[in-house]
């Protein structure tokens, strides 16, 4: 087959966490363009809903579903009605997800000063509703032998980063272990599962931090492009990982970083 064929993604059915901007918004206009339907979800009503009229004006075809992802039950609500309605889902982003601000030099983010409360509500958001939204798609695409869930990550998952807070550093690396776990329940259903590592992009990530040009060029400093991603940058990996094109990848925790995991 050839290889722009299995980019394509007519007839497929897409659902997005944290779609109303930055990464998310990227990733629903990565599968949009190919043609699949996609579900855009975000906690933020108003956003959600330009963000849609944007795609739908690009001539994708978009419907919204106000979701927070730290509602864990509203999750597999969300999915299993995506299942009633179009009858499949076949491409799960699991991605919103939160910074826990400033990291380990820092005395805001130094450990003794880790408020637990903020601790367990960062895990509630960017761990374990990472997995209800991996179960909850799973145990319909198990059904179908078919579906790619894609699970946002980040490098500072892969390794320690100065840059990012004790609960972000931590659950990222848990979401890369999720992924591969999952694989050996998933694989024999054909059903594939990969994570995407990114390096710092500019978004409104941690209340827009990495807008302050100091921060930027903290994490800068780190990236061998010597630059932040543009979010535009991560559709070719996520329309990958997405589509038939990767039909033997799973189990993978791919940097897109600008080299910052290369040395
Ligand atoms: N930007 C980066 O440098 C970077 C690097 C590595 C990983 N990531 C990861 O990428 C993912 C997307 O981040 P981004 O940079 O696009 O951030 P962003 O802040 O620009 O976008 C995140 C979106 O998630 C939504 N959201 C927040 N809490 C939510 C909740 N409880 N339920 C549903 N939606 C919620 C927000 O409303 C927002 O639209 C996150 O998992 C983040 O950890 C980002």
């Amino acid at each position: 087959m050839r290889v722009d064929e299995q980019l394509k993604l007519k007839g497929q059915i897409a659902f997005v966490s944290g779609a109303a901007r930055g990464l998310g918004f990227a990733m629903a206009e990565a599968v949009a363009e190919q043609g699949a339907h996609v579900v855009m979800t975000d906690i933020d009503a108003d956003a959600l809903a330009s963000a849609a009229d944007r795609l739908r004006a690009a001539g994708g075809a978009v419907e919204t579903i106000v979701l927070d992802v730290s509602d864990l039950d509203a999750i597999t609500r969300a999915i299993d009605g995506i299942v009633a309605a179009h009858g499949q889902i076949d491409i799960v982003f699991a991605n919103a997800g939160l910074s826990a601000g400033s990291g380990p030099r820092t005395e805001a983010g130094a450990m003794a000063n880790v408020d637990l409360a903020r601790w367990n509500a960062l895990l509630n958001i960017n761990l374990t509703s990472v997995f209800v939204t991996i179960r909850s798609a799973a145990a319909h695409m198990i059904k179908r032998r078919q579906g790619r869930i894609i699970v946002t990550s980040s490098i500072a998952g892969l390794r320690g980063e100065p840059m990012c807070g004790y609960a972000y550093a931590s659950t990222k690396a848990a979401v890369a272990n999720l992924v591969r776990q999952s694989v050996i329940e998933l694989a024999p259903h054909n059903v594939n599962i990969n994570a995407i590592a990114p390096g710092p992009f500019l978004t409104d990530i941690g209340q827009g931090r990495l807008r302050d040009p100091h921060v930027a060029s903290q994490f800068v400093a780190d990236v061998p492009l010597g630059r932040l991603g543009s979010p535009h940058e991560i559709k070719g990996l996520a329309l990958l990982l997405a589509s038939p094109a990767s039909s033997f990848m799973t189990g993978a925790v791919i940097p897109i970083d600008g080299g910052a995991s290369a040395y």
